[in-house]
């Protein structure tokens, strides 16, 4: 503890400790100017500042200040660039300091379980490892510019349906490998200054006052030293939370929680160091806001414009290119059509809107690069078709080369606050564009959204770019990557299902009666799909470019490991196109083992790479002991059965064109209990267990029966019991059970 720290804890009464670790009001902490304790302000986040100065309330968007409107989380994460995500970290912290904000109430980490919720749009993937790596450098871009970050929603706040109090039932290694490896990672290497506990119940237990996610995961296991808030309203019983490592409720409570506090360490039932701990963490975080707090900090906000349409262009996925009709030729016609060419959807709505500083829409840009005539074709306010509209879009489509619709969701289709409940676009956009293509087949849809949607006319449309929610510059880059003045070097951080009957939690999102099982486990995402061979519209890491990319010559430096150790796996790619693009190489890992059921392949490691034509670059990958374990709860850690692991190198989920081997032994096997219900094969894999049953039965009417093998496989599965009971008297119980006890000895030693 800091010793400026130390001094002012020994200070405060027992009032002021409980006043100091609730919020003064919406966004600033609680200050004794007096004891030189300062005060400091926090502000939303993730993708750009919502800073309110005045009349400090919960949404307010239009009275925030204005601040750069970056690409949204879901957009940011399909860079698949970590360097991108540390230049939002650093631009959005240099906006904090000019405004004298100390934490940005973000990255958002959630793991899209459903497309469903209305939330995924601020969220990074489905999949954990790319998300902690998003977060990972989010934090450190910002933090190193001495702002703190708030690491949000710990944990598993997948669903925006009854999310202050929905009960969500996940079993222990699900909860671990999925929903909290997305924070992992990020809290133990980038050290946020903050986590914001979240609303959702877990098993039982809000996640304001769990035992489990805070205390011993979060405290106890990823020995995480930084505060904990609440999610604004979260707090449910303030001294459970107090108690289990939630030290900052936000925003205030009017003193109700701050007398429970005092009452609970006058009755002894909540112990002063317990209070004071949380107290500590408060007071560092106010140290460490207040010492960055630098009044003459500016920051250029018409550069930041310029920097948001570059990492725009690097989040643009494209998503199908067939006869190469993107780029956009100069000298072509191109007839845009769609309010959203004019008026972008760029963000989404909820505490992450931002007051943008301006807004580059897409149809002036492209006027300035080729030949366009533009239309409306259909409105975003209604979802009925106008039949002037869409009569005047056809007409015009049929006397021009190319056709591009910008197409996408209205706002209220997708926000905080409440989740979709289908997956598709508006039907008279639909209608349009199936209308169009009839017309003229040379037809780009464009998509503004911030989840994936379903694509009725996936066939009939030669190009499809999925833009996201690509922030106050979406408008310049799009333009630039349609014309392919960039080259797209997006890809998918999530699935597009078929449809949404085709998605893992489909039975079970968002639940019924206050409850929802996670019946998927550790199956979300593509984790599924590949486990049930299903045909998807796009897969987890798909995105083209303009140019070609060749992977060859994978090489792993050892073919054997134990898990304790590690392998470098190493791969050359090459542009074979005409033009500089970037390519984003991608190694999942498939545990061969059959030990335990498992997903077929993860994702472990990824690399964007940039390269001129003809350029060749080696890529290399360090893969360890997360790298092939899983969570094993019956050892409450993580554990790599010993086995074949095949390493799998490629440009997405689906394209994976190489792949090498590496053997893994366990130096954590899972110590067996054995009882008389022990299956046979377990017994007979044992050696004590073999010696027994060959001493007793190999000439016994049960073994001959062994040989026929449906009897065989029958007696694998068939208890130890039973056997005592099948061989008349050549294993007794008293035998079995001193096999057993023999078993369970060898087993500890
Ligand atoms: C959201 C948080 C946000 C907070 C403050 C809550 O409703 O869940 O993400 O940071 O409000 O606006």
């Amino acid at each position: 503890m800091k010793k400026r720290v130390k001094q002012w804890l020994s200070k405060l009464t027992l009032a002021q400790k409980a006043r100091l670790v609730s919020g003064a009001d919406w966004w600033r902490l609680v200050s004794y100017e007096k004891m030189g304790i300062p005060s400091i302000m926090v502000s939303d986040g993730p993708h750009g500042l919502r800073t309110q100065k005045q009349n400090p309330q919960p949404f307010g968007p239009d009275d925030s200040i204005p601040a750069t409107c970056f690409p949204s989380g879901a957009t940011l994460a399909s860079s698949w660039d970590r360097k991108v995500l540390a230049t939002v970290g650093k631009a959005l912290g240099d906006e904090a300091k000019a405004e004298g904000v100390s934490v940005v109430l973000g990255p958002a980490v959630n793991i899209k379980r459903s497309p469903l919720c209305g939330r995924n749009f601020e969220y990074y993937s489905e999949d954990p490892f790319l998300a902690t790596q998003c977060a990972t450098a989010y934090i450190k871009g910002m933090q190193d510019e001495g702002v703190g970050t708030s690491l949000k929603h710990f944990c598993a706040n997948n669903q925006e349906d009854h999310r202050l109090t929905i009960d969500e039932h996940i079993d222990e290694r699900t909860l671990r490998e999925i929903y909290l490896s997305a924070f992992e990672t990020a809290v133990k290497e980038a050290k946020p200054w903050t986590i914001m506990a979240s609303y959702n119940k877990i098993n039982g237990s809000y996640a304001c006052e769990h035992p489990y996610t805070l205390k011993h995961v979060l405290r106890d296991d990823w020995k995480y030293r930084g505060l904990v808030m609440s999610d604004w309203g979260a707090t449910n019983d303030r001294v459970a939370g107090l108690k289990n490592g939630l030290d900052l409720e936000m925003p205030g409570n009017n003193g109700l929680n701050d007398k429970k506090i005092i009452q609970a360490v006058k009755k002894g039932t909540l112990p002063l160091e317990t209070l004071d701990e949380a107290v500590a963490h408060v007071l560092e975080l106010i140290y460490a806001g207040a010492k960055h707090l630098d009044p003459k900090a500016t920051c250029d906000l018409s550069s930041h414009h310029l920097l948001a349409a570059e990492i725009a262009k690097e989040c643009i996925v494209l998503l199908k290119n067939q006869n190469e009709i993107l780029p956009l030729g100069s000298d072509e016609t191109v007839l845009v059509v769609g309010p959203f060419a004019r008026t972008p959807r760029y963000q989404g709505g909820g505490s992450s809107h931002v007051h943008p500083t301006q807004i580059e829409a897409a149809l002036p840009c492209m006027e300035k690069l080729g030949k366009i005539t533009f239309t409306e074709g259909f409105s975003v306010d209604s979802d009925a078709e106008d039949p002037a509209a869409v009569a005047k879009a056809l007409e015009l489509a049929a006397t021009h080369q190319k056709v591009v619709v910008f197409a996408g969701m209205p706002d209220a289709y997708e926000s905080e606050g409440y989740d979709r409940t289908h997956m598709q676009l508006p039907p008279n956009q639909n209608a349009l564009i199936t209308a169009l293509a009839k017309v003229n087949p040379h037809l780009v849809v464009v998509l503004s959204n911030g989840s994936p949607v379903e694509m009725p006319w996936v066939g009939q449309a030669e190009g499809i770019v999925e833009g996201y929610l690509g922030g106050q510059a979406s408008g310049k880059a799009m333009a630039d990557i349609l014309y392919g003045v960039d080259n797209p070097s997006g890809h998918l951080a999530e699935t597009f299902p078929l449809r949404l009957e085709d998605t893992p939690a489909y039975l079970n999102f968002p639940g019924a009666q206050g409850e929802v099982d996670y019946r998927e486990g550790v199956f979300v995402g593509y984790r599924y799909y590949d486990a049930r061979k299903m045909p998807v519209l796009f897969p987890f890491g798909h995105g083209l470019s303009y140019t070609t990319f060749r992977l060859t010559d994978l090489r792993v430096d050892k073919s054997a490991i134990q898990d304790t150790g590690s392998v470098t796996v190493t791969v050359d790619v090459t542009n074979i196109g005409a033009r500089c693009g970037k390519c984003v190489v991608q190694l999942y890992v498939q545990d061969t083992s059959n030990e335990v059921i498992r997903p077929v392949r993860e994702l472990k490691e990824f690399a964007k790479v940039e390269l001129q034509p003809g350029e060749r670059k080696t890529v290399s990958f360090t893969l360890g002991y997360r790298s092939f374990a899983y969570f094993e709860p019956r050892i409450e850690d993580w554990r790599v059965p010993t086995g074949e692991y095949v390493i799998h190198v490629g440009f997405s989920s689906r394209d994976l064109p190489l792949s090498a081997k590496v053997r893994v032994a366990s130096t954590r096997p899972v110590p067996k209990v054995f009882s008389l219900n022990t299956p046979m094969d377990e017994i007979m894999n044992h050696p004590l267990g073999r010696k027994l049953v060959m001493d007793r039965l190999s000439h016994s009417p049960l073994a001959a029966a062994g040989t026929d093998k449906m009897v065989a496989q029958m007696m694998t599965t068939m208890p130890l019991r039973a056997v005592v009971d099948f061989s008349q008297g050549l294993i007794s119980e008293k035998d079995a059970l001193a096999l057993v006890a023999a078993l369970n000895k060898a087993e500890k030693t």
